[in-house]
């Protein structure tokens, strides 16, 4: 086997495994190290995502969700239910096969592409602009050679100073989504992305859940009307979040967890958990990358620092997905990897960060793209606002959810849609048309004209495109 590639990539997440089948399909020798080990010890390629991340949790809100519909939601259909009961260790089990049948499917794509995949941790050791020599130290210790290096190390879950995860009472996502019985009481610090999924899938499943953040705003980068609509929804379905505290003493014993914090009013409060979700965040990964030996340079954050090519301090030494700027989703992970691999062959790759999507797959979903309100206020920009509630739209009250609503917002002027937000029924979905209407810079008026099929869900979106000129039919 050739140990010289022209290109290796440091990581086999959503960015680095990408990275390396788009480099391949350009007809670079590639070679992709991922170090992540399932429990047998062999490996795991698709970094946090696959492992566990996106892939696992997306698994477990969809088993709790069922689970929620068979306890709460099968009666007014008339489906009547006797003897329900829950299977978790089935339900962490499904969870398991469906993460390793992406790890295989990732080693099938790596064959199927020529992509040479190393199991191992890569580090630098030394290199210029003719090329890099990378220590691969796997099951065995080997040095292979990248005319071009991108590293796609990722991120790791932030731990609260002093409080180190231990994954069995302080759990980071790792811990948070491998709960092998449904605590009575789980307690969540940070009311982000991942403190309403997993709270939601421990809720749905039994627990008393309370969320405590430090913000005193609900979802802040989310659009303000939008996140008031969802934290009355998810509220109601018993979701506790206590927005405001500050977090104290965090102490961990025997029985469970205690967490001293004080309220948004000041007052001395105490929560007794049987486990602790700590999420507020993720730090970029470049541990045992070799970074400052070999110079590679990191901005005060940690990240490694890149222009926005991806393109690093080094010659031919790129950077993408959570280890980089911008915000940590696997698809700005793969789209970054695409546009680097397209560099390299002297193509024009091209992300555009104002058309990312974001998902918060709790239920209802929230979904957005481009600018929120309170953005477009900021910046002094005139603009048109249509919503739409799924209350009106027949496939929603069919479906029987018919909470949330589709917002538009358009330059005054030009009309041309300016964002998209969603809280309700297959956002995650849904917001794809957004996107490409984003993308193609089209007026609200465009997705008015459109012709959207009857009775579905995509009526909402059309409707709210109609309302931006106050013209919604159905409304
Ligand atoms: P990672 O996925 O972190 O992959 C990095 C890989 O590099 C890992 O396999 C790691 O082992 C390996 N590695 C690191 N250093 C080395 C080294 N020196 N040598 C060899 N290998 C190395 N995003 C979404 O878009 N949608 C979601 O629904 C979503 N859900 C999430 C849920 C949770 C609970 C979490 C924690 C994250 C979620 N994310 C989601 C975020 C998403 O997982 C990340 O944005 C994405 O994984 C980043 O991809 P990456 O390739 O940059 O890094
Ligand atoms: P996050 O940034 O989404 O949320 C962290 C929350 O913790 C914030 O609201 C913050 O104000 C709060 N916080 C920070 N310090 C605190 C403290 N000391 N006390 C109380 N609250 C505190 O981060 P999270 O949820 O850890 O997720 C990390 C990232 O993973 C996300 O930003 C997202 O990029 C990605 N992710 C994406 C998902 C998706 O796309 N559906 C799902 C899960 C994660």
């Amino acid at each position: 086997m050739s140990k010289n590639f022209d290109v290796v990539v440091i990581g086999g997440g959503p960015g680095g495994y990408i990275a390396a089948i788009r480099a391949a399909q350009l007809g670079f020798n590639t070679a992709c190290i991922d170090e992540w080990k399932n429990e047998k010890g062999g490996p795991a390629p698709g970094g946090t995502c696959t492992n566990v991340g996106c892939i696992p949790s997306k698994a477990l809100l969809q088993s709790s969700e069922h689970y929620e519909h068979a306890s709460h939601g099968f009666a007014e259909h008339g489906i009547e239910v006797k003897g329900l009961g829950l299977n978790l260790d089935k339900m962490l089990g499904r969870k398991n096969t469906v993460v390793k049948q992406n790890n295989d499917g990732i080693l099938y794509l790596f064959k199927k592409n020529k992509v040479t995949f190393f199991h191992g941790r890569g580090s630098f050791v030394k290199g210029d602009a003719n090329g890099y020599d990378i220590k691969v130290a796997g099951a065995a210790e080997e040095t292979i050679t990248a005319k071009h290096v991108i590293v796609a190390t990722g991120s790791n879950a932030r731990a609260l100073p002093g409080v180190p995860f231990d994954e069995q009472l302080i759990l980071s996502n790792t811990g948070a989504l491998a709960i092998t019985e449904v605590p009575k009481k789980l307690g969540v610090i940070g009311a982000g992305v991942i403190g309403l999924e997993m709270g939601s899938v421990w809720r749905r499943l039994g627990a008393e859940v309370t969320v405590l953040e430090a913000l005193p705003a609900f979802l802040g980068a989310v659009d303000e009307q939008i996140a008031k609509e969802a934290q009355k929804l998810l509220a109601k379905q018993g979701l506790n979040v206590s927005l405001g505290v500050k977090i104290g003493e965090i102490k961990a014993g025997k029985k469970g967890v205690t967490v001293e914090y004080t309220d948004s009013k000041g007052d001395a409060q105490k929560g007794e958990f049987d486990k602790l979700i700590v999420s507020i965040g993720r730090t970029p990964n470049t541990i045992g990358l070799n970074a400052e030996g070999i110079g590679l340079k990191l901005d005060e954050r940690g990240f490694i620092a890149v222009d926005g090519d991806c393109k690093t301090n080094l010659p031919n030494v790129w950077a993408v997905g959570d280890v980089v700027r911008g915000p940590m989703l696997a698809h700005k992970a793969e789209e970054e990897g695409v546009a680097v691999a397209e560099r390299i062959a002297g193509q024009h790759g091209h992300v555009n960060f104002n058309t990312i999507p974001w998902v918060i797959y709790t239920s209802p979903e929230i979904a957005w793209v481009g600018k929120t309100e309170q953005q477009l206020k900021a910046e002094g920009v005139q603009y048109k606002a249509g919503t739409f509630p799924f209350l009106a739209n027949g496939r929603a009250r069919a479906l029987g959810d018919t909470s949330g609503m589709v917002k538009f917002l358009a330059d005054a002027k030009t009309d041309e849609i300016l964002g998209v937000h969603i809280v309700g029924p297959m956002a995650s979905e849904l917001i794809a048309e957004a996107v490409v209407a984003m993308e193609f810079r089209a007026s609200a008026e465009d997705i008015a004209r459109i012709c959207h099929a009857h009775p579905s869900l995509s009526e909402a979106t059309k409707e709210a495109a109609l309302a931006v000129d106050k013209r919604a039919l159905n409304f």
